[in-house]
């Protein structure tokens, strides 16, 4: 069996019933098993009580608050989040070593901890804004706030898609969790095709709406195909605009399933 990544939905629908009648359509599909990120607008706004009625609904949480704070403050955090039972959250890794470690020991001690993954450096980030605060390239810094977050013992980092392989290369066992993934047509071409039906699938995938693929033209500036995002080894994949903005949720979100779903080895 290949190692494939896990599907993560940004719950990012400007409001709280539209994420909620997103989640049930999908609930309703039988897609749920699967993370939902909830990140700090819908959590300021709709608190643990929607947590708890996604997980009613069956579905895993992501807990995208990305802490940063003095290691103390941290730990009390954690301590309340705990109590939401979710299965990942978020972390600055540039709350340095001493916080990581001690968030890392803390959850050893808990029964089912959560999967804790470090933002290495946020992708919002042009070079030249990065060098101006840690006079480093970015690239190297995310480098080197993976083995730091490896070091401590934390589950994995947040990164480019783009940095995922070299990461697990270098730094065992780390988990890769990578945002801005953007399902192309090619991704749903099956690679055992022969060239001729592969055409012939490409001129049906464009001509039917049965595949309605987002328009890639916003603010993500490093996004990926599945298909590289699975070449690059990312564990954990955030889609939130191509399925919630899709006029086919459940479609787009079956052919990624179906695309993600370990194949056996050849
Ligand atoms: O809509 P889209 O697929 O771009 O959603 C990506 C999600 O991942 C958003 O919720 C965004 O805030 C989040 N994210 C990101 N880049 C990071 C960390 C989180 O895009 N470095």
């Amino acid at each position: 069996m290949n190692n494939t990544p896990n599907l993560c939905i940004a719950l990012d629908l400007p409001t709280r019933d539209e994420n909620l009648t997103l989640c049930k359509d999908l609930a309703k599909n039988n897609l749920n098993d699967i993370y939902l990120k909830v990140g700090l607008r819908s959590f300021i706004r709709d608190g643990s009580a929607f947590l708890e009625e996604l997980q009613k609904l069956g579905f895993k949480i992501f807990l995208d608050l990305k802490l940063y704070d003095i290691p103390n403050t941290m730990l009390d955090a954690l301590s309340e989040i705990l109590k939401l039972k979710v299965d990942i959250i978020t972390i600055h890794s540039s709350s340095g070593r001493r916080a990581l470690s001690e968030i890392a020991n803390f959850l050893k001690k808990v029964t089912n901890p959560p999967l804790i993954f470090a933002v290495t450096a946020l992708t919002s980030f042009s070079d030249e804004e990065w060098r101006e605060i840690y006079n480093q390239k970015i690239n190297l810094s995310a480098l080197n706030f993976a083995k730091i977050t490896s070091e401590c013992g934390i589950n994995g980092v947040v990164c480019s898609v783009f940095e995922s392989k070299v990461i697990k290369e270098n730094f065992n066992n780390i988990l890769t969790l990578t945002p801005g993934i953007r399902p192309c047509e090619s991704d749903f071409i099956d690679s055992n095709l022969d060239s001729t039906n592969k055409g012939i699938l490409k001129d049906s995938l464009q001509d039917s709406s049965q595949i309605d693929l987002y328009d890639a033209k916003d603010d993500q500036k490093r996004i990926s195909s599945l298909d590289f995002a699975m070449k690059q080894k990312a564990d954990f994949i955030v889609v939130g605009r191509p399925i919630y903005k899709s006029t086919n949720p459940i479609s787009i979100t079956k052919k990624i399933l179906n695309k993600l779903e370990p194949k056996e080895a050849k």
